[in-house]
């Protein structure tokens, strides 16, 4: 037990109980002026054994969520960056978890119910790319006011974002590094770094289902045999067919990444010019070479070279 878990025990009259008896005295006198003010209230009420919550804030942890804004400095602006940059986590979170059901399905060939989760994961971030016009009102003057603050953090370090990018198909060892130390963390990077992918499970259907045939060496696909197999879904298969459907929907995805990664530079490039990133890169030129790639590459690739004329469905 440790003595920021008032804010998960509060309503446990039992929990409650044990943790007055090994923190009460924290709260007694002037000691109390060195806790958050949140903890005091949490504290204040459960020891009046009233129980101040309503069901809406036990069902979302409401008050532990609105408690865990603390910006470093008094500026207005930081709130919101923080704000966002909280929103944005809980985000990825939710793609993350939609990939991961859609992987699922994948695996026991239910490429329709992958699909519907999929759509959930491309909506949810086309969501995330527009909150990046909330942050554009922050003007360059406003967020040097609080820039120092930062210190050495960036969103390079966001491990949410890169399981996401690990879950999708792009793997690095070298960013998984970057976590390779931090506890409760590494752990779950590494798995998602080393299991295989929505797009391996997407290629495993389309083999199975027999449009994937040839072009294997060494367990990995030639890009030509990947790129063909989705020429013949597109050529072949209409919006009734479960593949073209999904093939679609991972482009959804793939294309609403890639627009988040755009706004992203834009954001960074009006806000700090070519100063460097507080994460150790050059900043908007290491964002453009990153915001280059797309995620399903054969699939971008196969329009460059589906026939002209009608399709065969
Ligand atoms: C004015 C606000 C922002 C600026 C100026 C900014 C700037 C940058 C820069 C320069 C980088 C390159 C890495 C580095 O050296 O730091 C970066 C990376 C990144 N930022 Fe931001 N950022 C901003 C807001 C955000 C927010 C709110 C998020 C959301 C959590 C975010 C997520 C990311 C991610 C995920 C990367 C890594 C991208 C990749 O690996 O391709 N950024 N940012």
């Amino acid at each position: 037990m440790a003595l920021h878990d008032i804010l998960f025990l509060h309503a446990d009259p039992e929990l409650f109980a044990e943790y007055d008896r090994r923190f009460g005295d924290r709260y007694e006198g002037h000691s109390r002026t060195h806790l958050p003010s949140r903890f005091v209230e949490l504290y204040e009420a459960a020891k009046n054994g009233g129980r101040t919550r309503t069901e809406y804030i036990d069902y979302q942890s409401i008050d532990v969520l609105l408690s865990l804004q603390r910006p470093h400095t008094a500026h207005p602006a930081e709130m919101s960056f923080y704000l966002v940059g909280q929103a944005k986590e809980l985000l990825f979170k939710l793609v993350y978890e939609e990939v991961s059901a859609a992987r699922l399905a994948l695996v026991v060939d239910e490429a329709d119910n992958a699909s519907w989760n999929l759509r959930r994961a491309a909506t949810a971030l086309d969501l995330l790319a527009r909150t990046w016009d909330v942050l554009a009102t922050i003007s360059p003057a406003e967020f040097n006011a609080f820039r120092e603050q930062l210190g050495s953090a960036s969103g390079i370090d966001s491990y949410m974002y890169r399981m996401l990018e690990f879950a999708l198909g792009r793997k690095s060892d070298s960013m998984a590094r970057r976590h390779a130390e931090v506890p409760g963390v590494a752990e779950s990077v590494y798995r998602e770094l080393h299991r295989s992918s929505v797009y391996d499970e997407a290629l495993g259907l389309l083999h199975r289902r027999g449009l994937l045939t040839d072009g294997a060496e060494a367990g990995e696909w030639h890009p030509d045999a990947l790129r063909q197999a989705w020429v013949r879904v597109y050529e072949a298969h209409g919006p009734s067919s479960d593949l073209f459907r999904l093939g679609e929907t991972l482009m959804d995805l793939a294309h609403a990444f890639s627009r988040w990664r755009s706004l992203h530079l834009l954001l960074v490039e009006r806000t700090i010019g070519n100063k460097h990133g507080t994460g150790g890169t050059t900043g908007v030129d290491w964002l453009r070479r990153s915001a280059d790639h797309r995620f399903f590459p054969e699939l971008w690739e196969a329009r460059s070279i589906l026939p002209m004329g009608a399709p065969l469905w």
